[in-house]
């Protein structure tokens, strides 16, 4: 089965079951700067599972592209990926346990859909603690279901709680499905989560408790379902197959490189895959809007590029290789995700590739990596002098010294290419020839200062970012959402009256909201005078004096559109769409969320207008 057949199939299971197909969402939440990325399908629909009205109905579907990091020191193996699919099903207040594990079991296993063995089949469910009891009725469907019970294990939080994808939000217990990939003949009687042969491939997730600010749990009005099934997990599974690089995902990067390298994919497994997962990643990332920078999303994509040209040089590529590679993610996802095509993408991959191959032969650089071997080196050989070990012991001392302190070595290594670029397996690499190491030794050595580096890498990132996000929500996470759609109003607000004071022309060029400013962009000729700024601000205010409710009407696609106005790309609504009408002054195409009145939204300022491109201006805008 390929890979479109089994998204088309999915889709048509649960359309068939009264679910609206949605299109999937961008990589880049909009409406939660407390995550980077988009890391599951039911994270673009938070609002609508804490209880808002989804224009499309009650029951979803859909394939949703999802980027997460947090597993990336596991890249490089047969099973973990940055970019991955994610089909995924959903109840909002509708259907609950009984039909949802149902019809995961009915559309894995009957040979009218995927006809997976059900011997080949276990499952696991919430055991229970303080937060939330054990989940019997989870227990009891799979059992009715004819699941042996030695197949059905109970596990904790750790294993079958799901959420919230950011700090807080709707969670719940869940229960999983594995499918054994081990021989077919000799299949285990029991379950047992430690084996790897158990390859969990649908995780049906009951969400209808809330996590508070506090850390604690709240039941919620409506109890949602949320599932998701790993696209090139099953495809690996139906197909047979003991790497989900060998799928077709996957395969012709993986034959592209071994064009590149001249080396084999058997023979360098870890290089290749952590190229093809690295590159798919960056394309989608870029795509959906995001250069590389040193803060932030931009800084995550930066790594990732960065890292699968370390590992292009590892495997002896010498020019420059990214684009060659990505023009082969480009087709094979371009019939399922066009916006892989944006004409920007291998721009911006190629100038990334230059600079890091300036700054891997720049001298100022090198020198100061120079150095620091240098004093590594002579530090850690006066130190065996001293302790009267002799030089052929040097492995066997090394391997002491840094599984006790491996983390100075990783800080200088941290500094060294967070400030200056300087790729950090490269630095471990001479520093471990500086002291005559053999190979052996130093490739295990050099696993485990990767993986203490990759923690303290993302670990400050993480910092970092929420460290921004603090900085954003000042009045505290709970009321960033409060504040975010004051803020979403008044941007529908502010682009009236832009239109109404200069030209019924302007549309929206690009929006930003965090908990402290708008930042808006619109297409202009011209710097605004300070009069046009006055006049935009006080319309502006004086609307929200008004006190005008905000409606929110549902209607066919093509009709709204005749009204509306867009913000952005029509093709990323489904049929029905939200639209939001704020007296006669704003009508706007948006999914929400919204204030219910303008009254609500307080005192508006502008306090700065700006170019932001070639025709394009730029305001931002604080409420008081
Ligand atoms: N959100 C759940 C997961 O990511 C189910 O879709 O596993």
């Amino acid at each position: 089965m390929t890979a479109s057949e089994l998204r088309q199939k999915y889709l048509e299971f649960f359309e068939k079951h009264g679910h609206a197909i949605i299109p999937s969402a961008s990589l880049i939440p909009e409406n939660d700067p407390t995550v980077l990325f988009t890391t599951a399908g039911m994270h673009p629909l938070v609002p609508y599972l804490s209880g808002e009205k989804h224009p499309q109905g009650k029951r979803l579907a859909n394939c949703q592209k999802c980027i997460r990091t947090g597993d990336i020191d596991e890249v490089g193996d047969a099973t973990h990926h940055t970019f991955f699919e994610m089909l995924g099903n959903w109840s909002l207040g509708d259907y609950f346990k009984k039909e949802a594990i149902e019809w995961s079991y009915e559309f894995l296993t009957s040979p009218e859909w995927l006809g997976l063995d059900k011997n080949r089949i276990a499952v696991s469910v919430f055991a229970g603690d303080k937060d939330a009891p054990f989940d019997s009725e989870a227990y009891e469907i799979w059992k009715s279901l004819g699941v042996s019970e030695k197949r059905i294990a109970k596990l904790p939080k750790k294993n079958n709680w799901w959420g919230p994808a950011g700090e807080t939000g709707p969670c719940g217990p869940d229960s999983e499905i594995f499918y054994w990939v081990g021989d077919p003949e000799n299949v285990p009687e029991s379950f047992n989560d430690d084996n790897d042969l158990w390859v969990e491939i649908w995780n049906d997730v009951f969400m209808e408790y809330g996590k508070k600010k506090d850390g604690t749990y709240e039941k919620l009005e409506q109890k949602n379902v949320d599932t998701g099934m790993g696209l090139v997990r099953v495809l690996v599974a139906i197909n047979g197959l003991d790497d989900n690089y060998k799928t077709e995902l996957f395969w012709p990067i993986i034959q592209k490189i071994e064009e590149l390298s001249g080396k084999k994919y058997e023979d360098n497994k870890k290089e290749f895959r952590i190229i093809a997962d690295h590159i798919i990643a960056s394309v989608f990332i870029i795509a959906d809007g995001i250069t590389p920078s040193n803060v932030q999303r931009g800084y995550v994509l930066r790594r990732l590029i960065r890292r699968a040209i370390r590992q292009g040089h590892l495997i002896g590529i010498k020019e420059n290789f990214i684009n060659e590679i990505a023009k082969v993610v480009q087709e094979i996802y371009e019939d399922i995700y066009p916006e892989i095509l944006k004409e920007n993408i291998l721009g911006v991959l190629e100038k990334e590739e230059d600079k890091f191959n300036e700054l891997l032969s720049d001298n100022k650089v090198l020198k100061l990596k120079n150095k620091e071997v240098e004093r590594y080196k002579l530090f850690l050989l006066a130190s065996m002098m001293e302790k009267g070990i002799s030089s052929d012991k040097v492995d066997e001392f090394m391997n002491k010294k840094i599984l006790a302190e491996g983390t100075p070595i990783t800080a200088t290594a941290f500094n060294l290419e967070s400030t200056h670029g300087y790729p950090h397996d490269m630095f471990f690499l001479e520093l471990f020839k500086g002291v005559g190491l053999s190979k052996s030794t130093s490739d295990s050595l050099g696993k485990k200062l990767e993986k203490d580096f990759i923690e303290r890498d993302f670990k400050q990132h993480q910092e970092l970012s929420r460290t921004a996000s603090a900085g954003m929500f000042k009045g505290g996470l709970a009321d960033a959402g409060e504040i975010s759609v004051k803020y979403h109003t008044a941007t529908h607000l502010l682009l009236a009256a832009i239109r109404e004071i200069l030209g019924q022309e302007i549309y929206q060029k690009g929006s930003n909201i965090n908990a402290e400013r708008l930042r808006f962009d619109f297409n202009y000729p011209e710097k605004l005078t300070p009069e046009q700024i006055k006049k935009i601000e006080d319309l502006v205010n004086q609307k929200i004096q008004e006190n005008i409710p905000v409606e929110m009407i549902e209607m066919k696609k093509d009709e709204a559109l005749k009204i509306a106005k867009i913000s952005f790309d029509p093709a990323k609504y489904g049929e029905i769409v939200k639209v939001y009408k704020i007296g006669d002054f704003s009508i706007e195409l948006c999914g929400g969320p919204h204030v219910k009145n303008t009254s609500e939204i307080g005192k508006f300022k502008i306090t700065k207008e700006e170019s932001s491109s070639a025709g394009v201006r730029r305001i931002k805008a604080v409420l008081g």
